[in-house]
């Protein structure tokens, strides 16, 4: 089985770290493992040790040695998507982060190679990346999430005063201001008051062409880890609880101060109303395989929020999802082969389908 790791988005590093841990997990007896690392530019490598390569790539560029990183021209790129063979595997398991390779562009790629590949397709994969398109399903389909509005950036460079005050009289304040296709909290800002909208605004159109805006939720942070198919199946919510005012890029990845508590201190009752959820959320996504679900309690009300999925979450040794299923009574080494096995009914699923539309034909 392959194991695609690296990528050209931001959790470039967490993607090794997450690559690290599951190729450590995995059976030996039972999986040849092919690994397939992508560069920060897109080239994809295949010869010797593509992890230590990253990894060595990762410790040089934060040394600030540019010459090590590879520039290559988008044309170079391409070819080699296909020349270094991903067709020569049984499976994939794509443990990338963040756009082009949590968005559905990388598992287009897949289909077209007609392999079985870890975790939600393209639409699943391409709902969940984007906040305005997934929380529109979840509106359509009554699941309750943070009220907001969305924003193109083309609206926010030519009509900046509307759009303020749409955002203050539909949203006010405190707000969350997104871009929609990111992850990591990276451009994400939580504002106070008027003075400091525009500033939020300017900083997420960094990032994206579509922004929104949401009411901010005074709320504990509850994940819950989902697992299967047709018939997905819910863990144990754990709790985050970040020691900065939100769960921003800091408090994921370089504070240690921030808490991962598995099992959630949650009544039996909202457990299951959570539960419930993650389960809901995962289908009307059409996500596949896994995916962890994040929720926002309200301190006050206790009403629940479906916060966004992410359809390929963190696989480090203390990441969420694999925590809460092993508290659930799953193991790591389990899990995966949950995943994979998973990977293969899909594709069997989706095969037949197209067979049995030919014989109708
Ligand atoms: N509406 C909201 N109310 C309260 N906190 C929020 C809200 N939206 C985002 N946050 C905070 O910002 C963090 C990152 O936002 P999120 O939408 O999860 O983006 P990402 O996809 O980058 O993880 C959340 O984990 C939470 O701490
Ligand atoms: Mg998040």
């Amino acid at each position: 089985m392959g194991i695609v790791f690296g990528g050209r988005s931001g959790e470039h590093e967490v993607s090794l770290r997450s690559a690290r841990s599951v190729m450590d997990a995995l059976n030996k007896d039972r999986y040849e493992i092919v690994p397939i690392g992508i560069t920060r530019e897109g080239r994809w490598l295949t010869d010797g040790d593509p992890l230590h390569t990253l990894e060595s790539m990762c410790s040089a560029a934060s040394r600030g040695d540019e010459d090590v990183r590879e520039r290559r021209s988008r044309r170079e790129l391409l070819p080699g998507v296909d020349a270094n063979g991903i067709a020569d595997v049984d499976v994939l398991f794509p443990v990338l982060h963040g756009p082009y390779g949590e968005d559905g562009t990388v598992q287009g790629l897949f289909e077209l190679a007609d392999i079985p590949y870890v975790g939600a397709g393209v639409l699943g994969s391409a709902l969940a990346m984007d906040k305005v398109a997934m929380k529109a399903v979840f509106a359509a389909e009554g699941l309750p999430s943070a009220g907001f509005v969305a924003i193109m950036r083309w609206e926010w460079s030519e009509e900046r005063q509307p759009v303020c005050a749409r955002v203050e009289q539909r949203i006010g304040y405190p707000c969350f201001v997104k871009p929609a296709n990111l992850g990591s909290s990276v451009g994400v800002t939580k504002v106070h008051a008027s003075s400091g909208l525009p500033a939020a605004l300017d900083l997420a159109a960094r990032y994206d062409r579509k922004l929104l805006v949401e009411k901010a939720i005074n709320a504990r942070e509850i994940e819950c880890s989902v697992l299967g198919n047709d018939h997905p199946v819910a863990s144990l919510p754990g709790e985050v609880i970040p020691r900065r005012e939100f769960y921003d890029y800091e408090a994921k990845y370089h504070d240690d101060a921030t808490q991962l508590i598995v099992p959630a201190d949650l009544p039996a009752g909202k457990v299951a109303e959570i539960q419930a959820l993650a389960v809901r959320a995962f289908t009307v996504l059409d996500c596949a395989g896994m995916a962890r679900a994040d929720f926002f309690v309200d301190r006050v009300t206790g009403q629940v929020y479906i916060n966004e999925l992410n359809t390929i979450p963190g696989f480090t040794a203390v990441s969420m999802y694999p925590r809460m299923w092993a508290a659930s009574g799953l193991p790591f080494p389990d899990l995966l082969d949950r995943v994979i096995q998973l990977a293969f009914d899909r594709h069997h699923d989706r095969g037949r389908m197209s067979t049995a539309y030919k014989n109708d034909g």
